[in-house]
C-alpha cells in the first residue's frame, strides 16, 4: 500500500475536485461537507485514548464521502491494528472515486443508502464508529422516508422521533445496531439537537442506552476548522451502559483533546436539563468536580541527602562490593531519561542503559558492622561529610532514606517549554520497580483508581496520555517560573490540576476520594 500520507494527499486534492463539480443546492440535499483534515485526526486522536494498546479496530463510517475519518484513523492507529475497514456513501460522485483511491486498502465501501443497510450480526458489529452524517433538515427528507427512518429508529434504539428530525438524527440511532458492547462512537454533528425538542429522544438515548462521555464545542473566535463548525459539536459516547453517577465532560474551545474550558456534569442533572448547550458555550463555570490530588497521592521524589553518595552505578555497586539486598532501583535524573515509558525487566529493573541504584539500608551501625562488612567500610567513607549534611543528621540511622515506593506515574519537577505547544513538564509511565529523587513528583493511585485499575488495567496508559496532552497553560498556571523561563511544579500545584477528564475515563462513580497512599504490593495491574 502507498504511504498513508500520500493518500492523504490525493484525497483532499480529490474532495476538493468532487465538491467543485456539484452545485450548492446538491451538495446540501445530501448533506456533502467534509470534515477538515486536522479534526478528522484530532477526532481519531480521541478515539485512540479509548482502546488498550493491543485491541484491534473494526471501523464503520455510515457517511463516508472521500474517506477523512478512515484516513485519519490509519495515520493515528497505524494500518496493523485494522482488523476491517466499512464504509457507507449514497453518491457515486463521491463513492465511485473513493473506492479507487482506497483500492489498496481494507476497505469494504458500499456504494448504497446507509439508512436501508441490513445491519451486521452481533458479532461482526463495530468497535469504532466514526461518523459527520449527513445534515439534511427534515423538510428535505421526502414522507415516505421519513415513516420508514421513525419505525426503524424506533425498533433499533427505542426512540420515537418526531417528524421534525433531521437525516443526521436517524443516522445516529439507526447506528446503534451497528455498534458493538463496549464500542467506541464519536459523531460530529449540527448541536443544535441539545436545545430543540426534537432533539429529546436523542438526548435520551445518550443519556440512558449508552455511555456519554463529552460534548465539545468549536469556539468561534478560533476558526481552525472554518466557521461552519461553530454550530457543531463533537459527541463521544461507548455503546455501554452508563455507570451511576456517571459524569459527562463539556468542553468547549480549543481542541477536543485540549479543550480550553472543561465541566464535568454529572448524568442525573443533565436528565433535569432541558438545554444542553449551557454546558458546553462561553458560559461554562469551569470549576473542576475533581482535582489530580483526588484521584492520586503526590509526593516529591527522594531528597538523599547526598545523591553522589547514595546513588551508585552497578561499577561502583561491583568495586565495593555492596549487597544487592540493601539496592533499590532508581531512575537517572529527567536529563538522562528521554523516554516516556520505562519498561521492566522480570526483576523490576528499569530496562534503561544508564542503571542506577539507591543504597538504602536501615540496619543500626552495630548490625551492619558485624554481618556485612563492606558495606560497613562503604559507610565510613562517608561519615565525616556525607552523615554531617543536613538531611543525613536529622536521620537515624543516618544513612536511611525515605520511604517512597515505586510510582506509577511519574512528573519531572522542573523544565523549560520546548515549543508553544509542549509544556515544560513531561509525565512518564513506570512499569519498574524503580524510585526516583526529588527532581520528579510521584504520583500513586488513590484507592478508587487502584481499583479500576485491578479492572482495566489499560487505564494507566490512558491517563498517562491524557496527563501528556494536558494544555500547557492548564500545567503551567499552577506552576511558578524562574529566570530564563524555568518552570517549577510542586506536589500540591500539580495536584490542583483539573482531572475532571481521568474521572471521565475511569468511567466509574467518583466517590469522595479516601486519602491513603496505596504503597503497591500489588503492582501486576500494570500493562
Ligand atoms: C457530512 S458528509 C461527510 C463525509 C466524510 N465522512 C467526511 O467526514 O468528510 C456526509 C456524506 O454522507 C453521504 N450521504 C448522505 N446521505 C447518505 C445516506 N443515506 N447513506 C450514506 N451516505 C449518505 C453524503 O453524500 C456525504 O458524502
Amino acid at each position: 500500500m502507498r504511504l498513508i500520507a500520500e493518500i492523504e494527499a490525493e484525497r483532499e486534492a480529490l474532495q476538493q475536485i468532487c465538491d467543485a463539480q456539484k452545485t450548492q443546492r446538491e451538495r446540501n440535499r445530501l448533506g456533502q461537507f467534509a470534515t477538515p483534515p486536522q479534526l478528522a485526526l484530532e477526532i481519531a486522536r480521541f478515539a485512540l485514548k479509548l482502546f488498550s494498546t493491543e485491541e484491534k479496530v473494526s471501523f464503520l463510517d455510515p457517511a463516508f464521502g472521500t474517506g477523512s475519518f478512515l484516513s485519519a484513523l490509519l495515520q493515528v492507529f497505524g494500518t496493523e491494528r485494522i482488523k476491517r475497514l466499512v464504509g457507507f456513501e449514497i453518491d457515486r460522485h463521491y463513492a465511485d472515486r473513493a473506492a479507487r483511491l482506497w483500492r489498496d486498502s481494507k476497505l469494504e465501501l458500499h456504494t448504497a443508502d446507509f439508512t436501508k443497510a441490513l445491519p451486521p450480526t452481533r458479532r461482526d458489529r463495530f468497535n469504532l464508529i466514526i461518523c459527520n452524517p449527513p445534515y439534511v433538515r427534515h423538510h428535505h427528507l421526502p414522507a415516505s422516508d421519513k415513516s420508514r427512518l421513525h419505525g426503524l429508529a424506533r425498533s433499533t434504539s427505542g426512540a420515537s422521533l418526531s417528524g421534525l428530525t433531521g437525516l443526521y438524527c436517524y443516522f445516529l440511532l439507526l447506528s446503534d445496531v451497528w455498534a458493538s458492547e463496549g464500542s467506541v462512537c464519536v459523531w460530529l454533528m449540527p448541536s443544535e439537537f441539545m436545545d430543540v425538542n426534537y432533539g429529546v429522544p436523542l438526548k435520551e438515548y445518550l443519556l440512558t442506552r449508552v455511555t456519554l462521555l463529552q460534548i465539545h464545542r468549536f469556539a468561534s473566535e478560533e476558526v481552525q476548522f472554518g466557521d461552519a463548525l461553530v454550530s457543531s459539536a463533537v459527541v463521544c459516547f461507548r455503546k455501554t451502559l452508563p455507570p451511576k453517577n456517571h459524569l459527562v465532560n463539556f468542553s468547549f474551545g480549543g481542541t477536543l483533546n485540549s479543550p480550553k474550558m472543561l465541566q464535568a456534569v454529572m448524568l442525573s442533572n443533565l436528565r433535569a436539563d432541558s438545554k444542553w448547550n449551557g454546558h458546553s458555550s462561553h458560559e461554562t463555570k469551569s470549576t473542576p468536580c475533581a482535582r489530580l490530588s483526588d484521584i492520586f497521592e503526590i509526593k516529591r521524589g527522594l531528597a538523599t541527602g547526598d545523591n553522589k553518595f547514595f546513588i551508585l552505578a552497578p561499577e561502583q555497586v561491583r568495586a565495593h562490593g555492596l549487597p544487592s539486598k540493601f539496592l533499590k532501583p532508581i531512575l537517572p535524573s529527567p536529563r538522562h531519561l528521554r523516554a516516556l515509558e520505562i519498561k521492566s525487566d522480570p526483576h523490576g529493573n528499569p530496562i534503561l542503559e544508564r542503571k542506577l541504584f539507591l543504597l538504602d539500608c536501615r540496619l543500626p551501625e552495630v548490625a551492619v558492622q558485624r554481618d556485612y562488612p563492606r558495606l560497613a567500610e562503604y559507610l565510613e567513607s562517608g561519615k565525616h561529610d556525607v552523615a554531617k549534611g543536613y538531611l543525613c543528621r536529622s536521620r537515624s540511622p543516618w544513612y536511611s532514606q525515605e520511604n517512597r515506593p515505586a510510582p506509577l506515574l511519574l512528573c519531572t519537577y522542573m523544565g523549560r517549554s520546548r515549543t508553544e505547544d509542549s509544556g515544560p513538564f513531561r509525565f512518564i509511565l513506570n512499569h519498574s520497580k524503580a524510585t526516583a529523587a526529588n527532581v520528579y513528583l510521584l504520583l500513586y493511585p488513590r484507592a478508587e483508581l487502584t481499583q479500576a485499575l485491578k479492572e482495566r488495567p489499560e487505564l494507566a496508559r490512558t491517563i498517562w496520555r491524557w496527563l501528556n496532552e494536558l494544555p500547557p497553560k492548564v500545567v503551567l498556571s499552577e506552576g511558578r517560573v524562574y529566570g530564563g523561563g524555568l518552570h517549577k511544579l510542586e506536589p500540591k500545584e500539580l495536584g490542583n490540576i483539573p482531572a475532571d477528564g481521568i474521572v471521565c475515563l475511569l468511567g466509574t462513580s467518583f466517590k469522595n476520594p479516601s486519602r491513603q497512599l496505596h504503597f503497591f504490593a500489588d503492582r501486576d495491574f500494570r500493562s
